[in-house]
């Protein structure tokens, strides 16, 4: 007769999921504590031989109570832990002693042991280690997960140790993930980076596409629980309330604004359109620099949509007045006939003749680059130029008609309107928190658009400040945050992310998943060149295999012991008392992920798995922020 068995070892080595076996111990030394008292009552016992053996019972007591609290515990924070609260004075308090810190939640930090206890919890039917409710209740500080919240509480629950978790700030320059599944908390932790970034004292910017009256009311409270002004907020569905922000205000050179305006230009447009019209804006605006005229959104849309040449005459004519003979016009009809055929019936004769005379003549004399862009632009073909600017007029007008055109082109001579006129430059140099809301459900190609064009302004900006050597060293850090990252990611973000920690710029992107990004950039490989730049990650819960993948990956793997025991029992079948018994027990390692990727499905809401700093992994859960408890 042989018999074998296999069995995992899962008690053996983690000795606290099982029944607490000490409370029996503890209940014996209780009575035996008690029955010694008893003796001293009854003076039965001298108190010098109670004292001996009161001595010696509460030692064991103590021992065996400490144990068993230890597998209950342990058992107990299998239950999880309820969503919790907090107030922003808590938060304020918690920072008081961590000025140079970033508070990433309350958890623990994750070791090889709590991905083998994972690991050995998949296989096992879990329910059964859990205590029972009013039990798990008693022994933690927080109420148990409960039944109806969604994910499973074993993953925060694989430690008994809840303290707050601190990460040097510096750490965060190079950008910080946060990815999860809708309600999965993006909303609950972005709202405690800012108010932290708040109340460092930052400059603060946050782009939120999809204008969560959430988020803005925490920043609001943010503000107000650390004595800073109130937050300035600007969102286009409400035009009446909030700062005019222009986003064309400062710049150092045209390519600027055209680059900002690059951001208006649809996203499928091909390569070859997009050059010749950024090429075309570049040169709008260099004319009006060139004529002394700041360049708008306004101002850039009607040459865009009317031609150039209003802008081309008067720079030709002065040009001619500085740098040709006085009695030029005596070649008129010859430089006419140069000139050639006017690209449109309503241009002059004029300017066909200034353009004839800076072509042959002033060209060679006194080259002039705005003027060089223009006739670029003039000398196009007219129907390739007429189909170019018809794909961008849609969007152009939408910035520059009714009340959002207030809102993005201030006039400041306007009595009726007294909302202050803003912008990132100024909001910068104030050291001001603003709040940008937009509409991208409702209308995600203005909302897209607008991010682009302040994410473009913010990345000249930083240009500049890197330039003047300006940094978070020697000025206020600007803590920019931008929730649903896909709907706005561009160029201007990625150069933001790629030297925004030079510039002082310390940038947190949440995002629902990577397909989203990858959908955005065009391919995945390119969502990747942006996640790349973001150094930090916190995963809350994430569906999307590719999201779960690539937090996979980040975290990394671990060394997973598989033990097993083999117990052989054989007896021969003959008369003779032949009975042999062996006992082997074998473990071998495997390289496996840290965490099991299918757990990333499972994270209960506002609970996260956290990889900063190069290397260190936590375990965490998010509190939400609330003005007041109750
Ligand atoms: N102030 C609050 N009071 C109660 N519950 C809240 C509060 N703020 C957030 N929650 C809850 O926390 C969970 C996460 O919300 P959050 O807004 O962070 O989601 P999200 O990940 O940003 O989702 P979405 O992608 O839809 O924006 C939700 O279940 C939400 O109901
Ligand atoms: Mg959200």
């Amino acid at each position: 007769m042989s018999h074998s068995q296999k069995t995992s070892q899962t008690f053996d080595r983690y000795d606290c999921w099982r029944p607490a076996y000490e409370g029996y111990a503890l209940f014996a030394w209780t009575i035996g504590f008690g029955y010694v008292t008893w003796l001293y009552l009854t003076h039965r016992l001298p108190l010098s031989w109670c004292s001996i053996l009161w001595t010696l019972t509460a030692a064991f007591l103590i021992k065996r109570s400490y144990e068993t609290l230890k597998v209950l515990t342990a058992r107990a924070s299998l239950s999880g832990s309820k969503v919790t609260f907090m107030t922003f004075e808590e938060l304020a308090k918690i920072m008081r002693g961590h000025p140079n810190d970033l508070w990433l939640g309350i958890g623990f930090r994750w070791w090889p042991e709590h991905s083998q206890k994972l690991y050995e919890l998949m296989k096992l039917d879990w329910t059964k280690l859990l205590l029972p409710k009013w039990l798990s209740n008693l022994l933690l500080p927080n109420q148990a997960l409960p039944d109806e919240a969604a994910g499973l509480p074993i993953i925060h629950g694989v430690s008994d140790i809840d303290e707050s978790i601190f990460r040097p700030l510096k750490n965060f320059e190079g950008g910080l993930c946060l990815c999860g599944t809708t309600q999965a908390g993006k909303g609950v932790y972005l709202s405690h980076l800012v108010a932290q970034a708040i109340a460092r004292g930052d400059i603060v910017i946050v782009i939120d596409p999809k204008h969560s009256s959430r988020l803005k009311d925490n920043i609001l409270h943010a503000c107000r629980a650390c004595n800073r002004d109130d937050p300035l907020t600007f969102h286009p569905a409400f035009p009446d309330t909030g700062v005019r922000l222009d986003p064309m205000h400062s710049f150092t050179n045209a390519t600027e604004i055209a680059s900002r305006i690059r951001q208006a230009f649809p996203p499928n447009m091909d390569e070859s359109f997009a050059n010749f019209a950024w090429m075309a804006v570049n040169a709008i605006a260099q004319g009006l620099i060139a004529l002394e005229i700041r360049p708008t959104l306004p101002l850039i849309a009607k040459y865009v949509k009317l031609g150039i040449y209003d802008l081309l005459e008067p720079l030709l004519e002065r040009h001619a007045r500085n740098h040709a003979d006085h009695d030029w016009q005596k070649n008129y009809t010859e430089l006419r006939e140069k000139a050639g055929r006017p690209p449109m019936p309503s241009v002059s004769e004029k300017l066909m003749v200034l353009v004839a005379l800076y072509e042959t003549e002033l060209h060679a004399i006194a080259p002039d680059p705005a003027i060089d862009g223009l006739i670029e632009v003039f000398r196009h073909n007219r129907e390739h130029y007429s189909k170019i600017t018809a794909s961008l007029l849609p969007i152009l007008s939408m910035l520059t008609t009714g009340k959002l055109a207030d809102s993005l082109s201030p006039s400041i001579t306007d009595p009726h309107d007294t909302r202050p006129v803003m912008n990132l430059e100024k909001v910068i140099n104030g050291g001001h928190v603003l709040y940008i809301g937009l509409d991208s459900m409702p209308n995600p190609t203005v909302a897209s658009t607008l991010a682009g064009i302040w994410l473009a302004d913010l990345a000249n900006i930083a240009g500049r400040r890197y330039n003047l050597g300006l940094s978070a060293l020697n000025s206020k850090r600007i803590s920019l945050f931008i929730d649903e990252v896909s709907n706005v990611i561009n160029v201007p973000l990625i150069e933001i992310l790629n030297k925004g920690a030079e510039s002082g710029i310390q940038t947190t992107c949440a995002m629902q998943t990577i397909a989203d990004l990858a959908h955005r950039m065009g391919s995945v490989e390119a969502a990747h060149v942006v996640l790349g730049n973001l150094n930090n990650l916190i995963a809350l819960r994430t569906k999307d295999q590719m999201t779960q993948n690539f937090v996979v990956e980040t975290l990394g793997n671990t060394y997973i012991a598989n033990q097993s025991l083999t117990i052989n029992n054989r007896a021969s079948d003959n008369l003779s008392p032949d009975y042999h018994s062996g006992l082997s027990r074998q473990m071998n390692t495997e390289l496996e992920p840290i965490l099991p990727p299918e757990f990333l499905g499972k994270l209960p809401n506002c609970e996260a798995i956290v990889q900063v700093s190069a290397g260190y992994i936590y375990k965490t859960r998010c509190p939400i922020l609330v003005n007041q408890k109750g």
